[in-house]
Parts: C-alpha cells; structure tokens; sequence
C-alpha cells in the first residue's frame, strides 16, 4: 500500500488499534487470506470468536437462510431463534433464563445491572458493589472499564464509574475481605485471557464460590473469552464444580455474527422485568440464528471433546519448543486457550510469526496468546509448531 492509501485509511478510523500491515480478505476453517493472496495459519480465532473456524458451514446455511426471510423485527415480537438459542443455552447451563445483547462489555453491562437491581429490588439491601479482579479484562464501556481491573484501560476516563473493588487474583489472603455491606455481586474470569492467560485456583474458586453462597453474593462468571467450548467443555466453569449465578458470554456465541447475552439462574433473573432493561439489537433473527446454529454443532457433534485432545498435543508439542528455546518461561492455560511466557517481547514473536503465515496474539507485554479454533486438526497443530520453531530460532539469534 503506498503512502497516501495508508495516510487516507488512518485518516477516517480512529486508531484505537494499533494494525498489523496486512488486509484479510477470507476464512475458510482454521486459514485467512490477504488481498495479495497470501494464505495465514489463523490461531487468533478473531480473538476467540471464530470457534468453529471461519465461515463454518452448518452456520452460514442458517445464517443464509435467514438472510432470504427476516433479519430484523425487534424485541416487541416473539423470535423463535432467540427461543431455541434461549433454551439450548439453559439446556446445557446451570443457568434459567437469558437476555440478549451484542457484545462482551454489554453482556457485562447487564449482569452488572442485573446484580444490583437484585441486590436493592429482590433482596431490599442498598448493596451495590461488584468485586471483580486486577489483571482482570470485562470490556470497555464506562461501567465495564470500571470493572476491569487494569489502570491502562482505565486511564483518561475519570470519573470512573463507582461500585467496584478490586481484590488480587488467585491469593487467599484476600478472601476474608470479599464480602462488606456493600457487596452484591462477584465477577471473575476462571482463565484470565487478556490479563496474561492466567488459570484460577481450584482451592481459590472452592472457597470464593462458598462465600458468595453464604452471602447471598451473586458469583458471576465472565464467559466471554473462555465460553462456547473455548477451554473444552461448553463452559469452563463446568470444569470447576462450581455453579455460578450469571454467566456472560459473547465472542464465539455467533461464530462471528455479532451477539452477546447473559445466563442467570431463576432467582437472580427475577431482577429483570418488564422495562427494566433491553436493547432494540440484543438477540434479533440473524444473531441469534447464527448463535443456534453454532450451539448446536457445538453440543452435538464432538468437536469440544476432540479439541480437548488435540489440546494435549498442542500442549504436548510447545513444552518439546519450550526444552529447546531458554526464552520460552511457562506455557499455560486451557483447552484451546493457551499463553507462551517469553522473556522478551511476546509482540515481537507475533510480528516474526506473521512473516511466516502464522496469525497468533499477545496478552499483556510477556504472553504470546495462542487460540486455534476448536476444528484445527493435528496437521495444523504441527505447522503452528514448525513454524514457532523458527520463530524462537531467528529472534534467539538476533
Ligand atoms: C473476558 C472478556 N470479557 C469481556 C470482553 C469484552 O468483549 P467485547 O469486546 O465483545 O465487548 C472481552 C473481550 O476481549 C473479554 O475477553
């Protein structure tokens, strides 16, 4: 691209992003192309949303129907696809009813509306803190950034939003000071995704879950990076033997289509009534036909479980890198959601990789992030291997 193109691109979108200098054109499964042609491994997933890969058949034949009857018609009518999404989502949940949004901040937006008005409206107390946690990512509304416990996101939008306190990830030292008269809601990640990739405590979660019990304190889990079978189970709180309030999710629910929602259990859910929140996209025909059709194959076939057990190669095949490579530190995570600790720059072993067709992410400034879709296959775990193999050797020999 010549100078004046990419001056007059810069020129008309604000640049909240920092770009990679390449322009992708299709998906199709786990590859992406430019527009010169040039055909990239994509282990981003569109960060985590492109579960069953790019343009994934079963749910663009949905999507296309849909397209030919209605797109549109707002929350004032019945939608029959937000019913089935609705009632797959209870089905393989702990949770009872839903409500529909369109992103990852307004499906936290909402669980942290529907925490409070549970708090003042169901249980009659003037309790409106959330506790939430540092290195902890829940988006970038107002309220959500409040939420988030990262100064970077926070810095330059004072007055933040109040009703928030952060506690230390994972240290039980704090557990004690989770619940004042304040307290209505706790709100957590279980794999800290933009935070560094960061896995919660067994023991921790036990404890944290009990004292919400207790309390009466809603537990909230922020699905939105590890949800729709992301850490190999639909749910990664599945894993945990715990069972949460609220569930919000977003990300891959539409496979890329965009939707976000929230699963609350009957009691909480109650906090909703007529009026007291909506949204005039939040789970319209086209959304939620895309949502349906990826639950679907989610639930029903065995991508999920397969892509538990390619995960152990995945994992298996970064430790052989790790024994060779002094610079890789750790590799952590879940299911397909993994983190490569280096002792450099993660962004630099992103920039190397892209030079060799392979499209992964960083999360944070140590953490190469890496997230397959759940359809990959062995032959790609083993390019995405060969390729970081070169990668750590030509930034080691610099
Ligand atoms: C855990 C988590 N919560 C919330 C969000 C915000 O989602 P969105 O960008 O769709 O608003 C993200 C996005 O990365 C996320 O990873």
């Amino acid at each position: 691209m010549d100078k004046e193109g990419s001056l007059s691109k810069a020129q008309v979108i604000m640049p909240t992003y920092n770009r990679f200098p390449i322009t992708l054109v299709k998906g199709k499964g786990s590859y992406v192309w430019d527009d010169q042609g040039n055909k990239y491994l994509d282990y981003t997933s569109g960060i985590a949303t492109c579960n069953l890969g790019h343009t994934p058949e079963p749910v663009k034949q949905q999507v296309q129907e849909q397209l030919d009857s209605l797109w549109h018609c707002s929350n004032l009518y019945h939608i029959p696809s937000q019913q089935q999404l609705a009632e797959k989502l209870v089905e393989n949940s702990c949770g009872d009813q839903v409500f529909f949004c369109n992103s990852g901040a307004e499906a936290n937006e909402a669980a942290i509306k529907l925490a409070r008005r549970y708090a003042q409206e169901v249980k009659g107390t003037n309790a409106s803190e959330v506790v939430t946690f540092t290195n902890s990512f829940h988006g970038r509304t107002l309220a959500t950034l409040a939420a988030t416990g990262q100064e970077k996101i926070q810095k330059g939008f004072a007055p933040l939003t109040p009703g928030f306190r952060y506690l230390p990830y994972n240290d039980p030292s704090v557990l004690s000071t989770v619940v004042s008269e304040q307290t209505c809601a706790v709100l957590l990640e279980l794999v800290q995704g933009e935070g560094g990739v960061i896995p919660v405590d067994q023991e921790w979660l036990n404890q944290l879950s009990e004292i919400c019990k207790q309390n009466d304190i809603l537990l909230m889990v922020d699905e939105i990076q590890t949800g729709m079978g992301r850490t190999g189970t639909l749910f990664a709180y599945q894993q945990y033997g715990i069972e949460p309030d609220v569930i919000s999710l977003a990300k891959g629910l539409g496979s890329g289509i965009p939707i976000g929602a929230i699963i609350a259990k009957e009691e909480a859910a109650k906090a909703f009534t007529p009026g007291s929140h909506g949204s005039t996209f939040g789970g319209n025909p086209l959304a939620t036909t895309a949502g349906l059709a990826t639950i679907t194959e989610l639930v029903e076939t065995d991508v999920i479980s397969e892509s538990a057990i390619l995960s152990d190669y995945l994992v298996e095949q970064m430790r052989q890198l790790q024994a060779n490579h002094s610079s890789i530190k750790d590799i952590r995570g879940r299911g397909m959601l993994l983190g490569i600790v280096v002792e450099g720059n993660a962004i630099d072993y992103v920039h190397k990789a892209r030079e060799h067709n392979l499209l992964i992410l960083v999360a944070g400034p140590q953490v190469i992030r890496v997230l397959p879709p759940l359809t990959t296959d062995r032959q790609e775990v083993e390019e995405f291997t060969a390729i970081m193999a070169k990668v750590f050797e030509e930034i080691e020999e610099v």
